[in-house]
């Protein structure tokens, strides 16, 4: 999109990703109003976004992105130029409990967004832009070469992958059905301050922390590829002002890593960053029973958009670990609210029942 005056939606900006991406886009896009549409599930939280709350160009309403007359309405009362769209339901172990909430948020929630899209930009789609940001899961999983590329087959086996591969289907239809200007990217797990305490990196960190058993499924060799939360956020500014319309966008940080080796690196940061003996926490790890459809290898080629676009990734994984180490040591306060309970009953006092 070229520069002016956008209303922009960003929806789940309360959430881990969605909090980097508003903060970046409200520092840096001054004459940007950016509407972070977020209905507040156990994953968001509006201390994410403190030190951004009260800037003059951030809007935050509450609302589910499921409940397509919301939806209209805030098209409607805010005039929206585009949406980012990052709401969903976002764990794996969570998806194969509850499919049902996974295919509720990810597929219909994404429908009523572009739906409402579609009637509000009638006619007017040259400048207007639907951004989905996806994941690698869609995929599905490797052996142990090869990388996924943009033409890769969608192949997902988890109901969170299963979700947000319909999901992106929507999107490309309503490119092809109804003319409506979308562009996609799909990333590699991310890691930094903010994530909910469920993913691997946050949960390891506070286990270590704290003494408790590190929970190791299978074997500990499946492979991820790790990227900086901040690398992420800048690569969707990039494709969201510079991308080209009903294309698709991977984004990867070229750095796989074996989740054991993983967890061993966490557990030297950690206990070092701590003050402690080197190793003294590494008989906290337990392997336990594999997670099931558990895939086994993602690893993004990410060429087409460092050539197209230029992008490159910032931060070097040995000092974005250290950092994010860092953060949730020094912020127990945070880790504490997200996890019992008490942000609910901050929120209540704050906002009422809005
Ligand atoms: P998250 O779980 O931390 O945050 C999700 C946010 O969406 C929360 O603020 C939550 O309150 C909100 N939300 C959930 N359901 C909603 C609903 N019905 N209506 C309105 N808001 C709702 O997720 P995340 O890790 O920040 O991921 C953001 C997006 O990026 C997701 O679409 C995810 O699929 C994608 N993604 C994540 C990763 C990763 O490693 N975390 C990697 C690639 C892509
Ligand atoms: P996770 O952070 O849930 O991301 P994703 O499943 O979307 O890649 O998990 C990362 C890897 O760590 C994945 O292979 C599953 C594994 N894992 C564990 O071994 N133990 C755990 O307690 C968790 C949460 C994940």
């Amino acid at each position: 999109m070229n520069r002016g005056k956008y209303t922009i939606i960003i929806t789940g900006g309360a959430g881990f990703i969605g909090s980097h991406l508003v903060r970046r886009f409200v520092r840096m896009y001054p004459d940007y109003r950016i509407i972070n549409l977020d209905s507040l599930t156990y994953a968001g939280n509006l201390a994410n976004l403190t030190d951004v709350a009260s800037a003059p160009n951030y809007h935050f309403v509450k609302g589910n992105i499921c409940d397509f007359a919301l939806v209209q309405k805030v098209f409607a009362d805010f005039k929206v130029d585009a949406v980012i769209h990052l709401a969903a339901e976002s764990h794996v172990d969570r998806s194969i409990t509850d499919p049902f909430t996974f295919a509720q948020t990810n597929v219909m929630g994404t429908l009523c967004l572009l739906h409402a899209a579609k009637e509000f930009w009638n006619g007017r789609e040259e400048d207007h832009l639907f951004y989905h940001v996806s994941t690698d899961e869609v995929y599905g999983s490797l052996a142990d070469s090869g990388f996924f590329t943009e033409n890769t087959p969608y192949d997902p086996h988890s109901p969170y992958s299963a979700s947000k591969a319909s999901s992106d289907h929507f999107v490309r239809a309503y490119r092809d059905t109804y003319a409506l200007p979308v562009v996609l990217s799909n990333c590699s797990n991310n890691y930094g301050p903010f994530q909910f305490p469920e993913k691997l990196i946050p949960l390891f960190i506070n286990n270590i922390k704290h003494g408790k058993p590190l929970p190791v499924y299978g074997n500990g060799q499946n492979v991820r590829d790790w990227l900086y939360v901040e690398d992420h956020a800048q690569a969707i500014d990039l494709i969201f002002h510079k991308g080209k319309r009903g294309d698709t966008y991977n984004i990867g940080g070229c750095n796989e890593w074996k989740n054991i080796d993983l967890i061993r690196l966490l557990i030297e940061i950690t206990d070092r960053q701590l003050g402690r003996e080197a190793g003294c926490s590494e008989g906290l790890i337990s392997y336990v029973a594999d997670r099931a459809g558990h895939d086994l290898r993602y690893a993004i080629d990410a060429s087409k958009l460092k050539s197209a676009l230029g992008w490159k990734p910032s931060c070097c994984f040995e000092e974005g670990v250290e950092r994010t180490v860092r953060w949730y040591l020094e912020n127990e306060e945070w880790l504490r609210q997200v996890t019992s309970g008490a942000y609910q009953e901050y929120y209540m006092k704050m906002y009422g029942d809005k």
